[in-house]
């Protein structure tokens, strides 16, 4: 592969070193960094499009595990684009999208039914009765019954083949808030307060966002025979560090991933930026000191030992540079 471009403009922050390689000693699951968008969709694509080949020809169904919001519609729009140019086939795919706001009119726009179709499953040759997607308009009274049927059809379809992620800013997988617990099924739940805020643009406002929503478990996630968590964009970083790098709980659902057999974490550039072997690569292995990566870790150590970084970015780019060789 080929190493991304990390020549500086003008003004802009300091150049990181090359991310496709590096230690990865920090990670617990496998985190796989592309920095071109386009790659990142046709790569993944081409692992759906692969999958459903494979399973369509070894048991004649092919069952995925769908998310809705902003991260998938780049690989949505790359499936069509195969489909319209006869590079899969749609007619023996089984879907299970992981969630769907509480309540919610199924033909509302705000809906992920809409979504889905809007999306996707309008533009290919999808079966509407191989679609599943938490119905957010059953009666609250229904809900259990409704849940339980749920996690009976995905068991009847012969379990997920291939599970889409995204994450939220509160760590959620679907929507397993902060909290849910590993053996969780699908089920209603309470949305996270940093989830609603962050939805609150699509609704017009965040006193507009449900309050609450339907939701596959973790431990029905987990069961997917493959999974790949894609995250892009800064406003991801932090909540990815502490996903792939740090302890496995409930505090993060994403982190449960870390024991899943066959689970890929897909990261642009962006949203791989607090990983030790981004961020901080020195600390895993001997880095070439390059003026931009001595200022990076200048700026780092400073605030490590609670300087000012401000005065630390001052000095560094106006003195010349010490290896900072202690670090
Ligand atoms: C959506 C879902 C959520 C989103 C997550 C990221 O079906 O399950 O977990 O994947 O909130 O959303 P975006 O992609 O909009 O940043």
């Amino acid at each position: 592969m080929t190493r991304p471009d990390t020549r500086q403009e003008e003004g802009a922050q300091p150049a990181r070193r090359p991310v496709l390689d590096g230690r990865r000693d920090r990670e617990r699951v496998r985190t796989v960094i592309i920095p071109d968008h386009g790659d990142l969709e046709r790569l993944l694509a081409d692992r759906l499009v692969e999958v459903i080949a494979r399973e369509t020809a070894r048991r004649g169904r092919c069952v995925l595990g769908l998310a809705t919001g902003s991260t998938p519609l780049g690989i949505y729009r790359e499936l069509i684009r195969r489909f319209q140019a006869g590079g899969v086939d749609f007619s023996q795919v089984v879907t299970f999208n992981l969630d769907e706001y509480y309540p919610m009119r199924p033909d509302s726009p705000h809906s992920y039914r809409r979504y889905m179709w809007e999306n996707l499953f309008d533009h290919v040759n999808v079966k509407p009765e191989n679609v599943h997607i938490p119905d957010g308009g059953t009666p609250r009274e229904r809900l259990a019954e409704q849940c339980a049927a749920y996690e009976r059809a995905i068991a009847e379809a012969g379990g997920i083949d291939f599970q889409i992620l995204g994450i939220g800013k509160s760590g959620h997988i679907g929507f397993n808030e902060p909290g849910s617990s590993p053996g969780s099924r699908t089920r209603l739940v309470t949305l996270d307060t940093i989830t609603r805020k962050d939805a609150g643009a699509d609704f017009f406002g965040e006193d507009n966002v449900p309050r609450e929503a339907i939701t596959m478990g973790v431990a029905t996630i987990l069961e997917a025979r493959e999974i790949a968590l894609i995250a892009t964009g800064e406003h991801k970083a932090a909540i990815v560090q502490h996903a792939v790098e740090g302890e496995v709980s409930p505090d993060v659902a994403a982190s449960f991933l870390q024991g899943h057999p066959n689970a890929t974490v897909y990261l642009d550039v962006a949203a791989a930026a607090e990983l030790t072997r981004v961020k901080t690569p020195w600390l895993l292995e001997p880095v070439e000191w390059t003026p931009a990566l001595t200022e990076v870790a200048v700026v780092w150590l400073a605030e490590q030992s609670g300087s000012p970084s401000r005065r630390a970015r001052r000095s560094s780019s106006s003195a010349p540079v010490t290896t900072p060789s202690t670090i």
